[in-house]
């Protein structure tokens, strides 16, 4: 490695960073971290903290996760790349796909189309499900439906089904044909509605709303996550996800669930539509499927929506989309080994346990500090604290303050992740009680210095 020295003078100097503006990571240059163990990461500087962050809600297993490093390792030796255009195939990729198909059945989801990572698969499930339609005989369903807060990646298609102008504006004019419903956000939503139930309610006839407009025979797919994530940690209402499958089914919708972090156990269940009791027809999958540790995803495709595709003899399902890293053999054996170390650590169920203690904290600090406008959480390891300069108002705080929580927080112990208003914990699903703890002293120091 070399010198702190020069890594600090170079320091963002010859890089941008993703969502960062380049001046502003010139003027206060990011952490720079250089090891990693269990669920903790050390920076340049020899401080070592527990990582609220989860890498990017994706190392759920922690850094030391050994079987999928030696199946990276050992597969890197045998068989480093092969493509699998149409053609040519490896073997990880097709065990992996068996291995999948188990893992979703219960979703009603049983093949897989490789990708590079969360984007990919949006775009991916984008792309089939227009293609879905005009296999069908139905080419005028084009449309999609998506939540604002959601979040589904940078690609055109997922910035323009994104409901963050953040993501937008800057990119602007983003694909046509996408229209927005407003969020089942209890703590600032249009209908000035509270209560989670009703306000489930409200969305769902919004999108009813919309869908009259627009003309059902003109939607290919609504989008959304389970529980939104990158927008702020927000969980519906039980009854909104079963109510949107009730109107996509009504209407020859498909159903697209984004889980790119709720597969795989963050949310307490495997997966963030099993918490809810739906089936989708299509469900976007990277992040914790290698741990992080290759960048891999797939999208996972249910059984009828597969059927219309093989079933097709007309050459309108020969799919016109891939990409040369989809399938990669590598990402493909660290797939294997994480699903394998994720089943038999049961992380669902310590992401359940762990995210009550978390909730629960959080929900403490919240009474003791008036700069915490919202808590949000209580299914699984996924929680956000939305900051404000004033309760009754709910006025924005300005960004220093929050800065100056995050900084105070690390120094304290724990590497929280600052987006917009909000502190969003997404941290490995391995974490024990006294990590948990460690976490909320840390933040307790946080936002004491204010
Ligand atoms: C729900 C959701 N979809 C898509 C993405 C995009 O994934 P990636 O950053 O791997 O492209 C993310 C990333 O956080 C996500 O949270």
């Amino acid at each position: 490695m070399k010198s702190s020295n020069f890594l600090k003078e170079n320091n963002a100097r010859s890089l941008w960073h993703p969502m960062a503006h380049p001046a502003d990571s010139q003027k206060n240059p990011p952490t720079i971290v250089t090891g990693a163990s269990g669920v903790r990461i050390t920076d340049v500087d020899g401080h070592d903290v527990v990582d609220g962050v989860g890498g990017l809600w994706n190392v759920n297993l922690g850094f030391s996760c050994d079987p999928i490093k030696k199946a990276i390792a050992d597969q890197l030796e045998r068989l480093p790349y092969y493509s699998i255009f149409r053609g040519t195939t490896n073997d990880c990729v097709i065990e992996l796909s068996e291995e999948l198909r188990t893992f979703f059945e219960p979703d009603g989801l049983t093949r897989a189309f490789y990708t590079s990572g969360g984007s990919d698969s949006v775009e991916t499930a984008l792309r089939l499900a227009r293609q879905y339609h005009k296999i069908k005989g139905e080419p005028g369903r084009t449309k999609y439906l998506s939540l604002k807060k959601g979040y589904h990646g940078t690609h055109f298609g997922g910035a323009s089904v994104n409901g963050n102008a953040n993501f937008r504006t800057a990119y602007e004019p983003l694909m046509a044909g996408c229209f927005h419903i407003p969020a089942p956000y209890t703590y600032r939503n249009p209908f000035n509605e509270t209560d989670p139930e009703r306000l489930a309610q409200l969305c769902l006839q919004a999108m009813e709303d919309e869908i009259a407009f627009q003309g059902a025979g003109t939607i290919a797919a609504m989008i959304m996550e389970p529980i939104l994530g990158a927008g702020g940690v927000i969980p519906p209402h039980p009854s909104f996800m079963p109510g949107v499958r009730d109107i996509c089914t009504r209407h020859g919708i498909l159903l697209i669930a984004d889980e790119v972090i709720t597969a795989f156990g963050r949310s307490g269940s495997w997966t963030g539509s099993r918490h809810w009791g739906v089936q989708p027809d299509l469900m976007s999958t990277a992040k914790a499927i290698t741990n992080g540790y290759f960048p891999f995803g797939a999208l996972m495709i249910a059984e009828h929506v597969a059927q219309v595709f093989e079933k097709d003899e007309t050459g309108k399902a020969a799919i016109g989309h891939g990409y040369t890293y989809s399938g990669h053999p590598v990402g493909a054996a660290a797939a294997l080994a994480c699903l394998e170390e994720t089943k038999r650590l049961k992380v669902n169920e310590n992401a359940a346990a762990r995210g009550a203690e978390l909730f629960g904290g959080l929900q403490a600090l919240a009474e003791k500090y008036d700069v915490i406008g919202d808590v949000r959480g209580g299914h699984g390891l996924m929680c956000a604290l939305e900051l404000v300069s004033d309760r009754t108002t709910k006025s924005s705080i300005d960004k220093p303050r929050i800065s100056k929580v995050q900084e105070v927080t690390y120094e304290a112990g724990a590497m929280v992740r600052v987006s917009g208003p909000n502190i969003i914990l997404s941290p490995p699903l391995v974490l024990t009680s006294d990590d948990v703890q460690v976490i909320l002293t840390a933040l307790d120091k946080g936002f004491a210095s204010l």
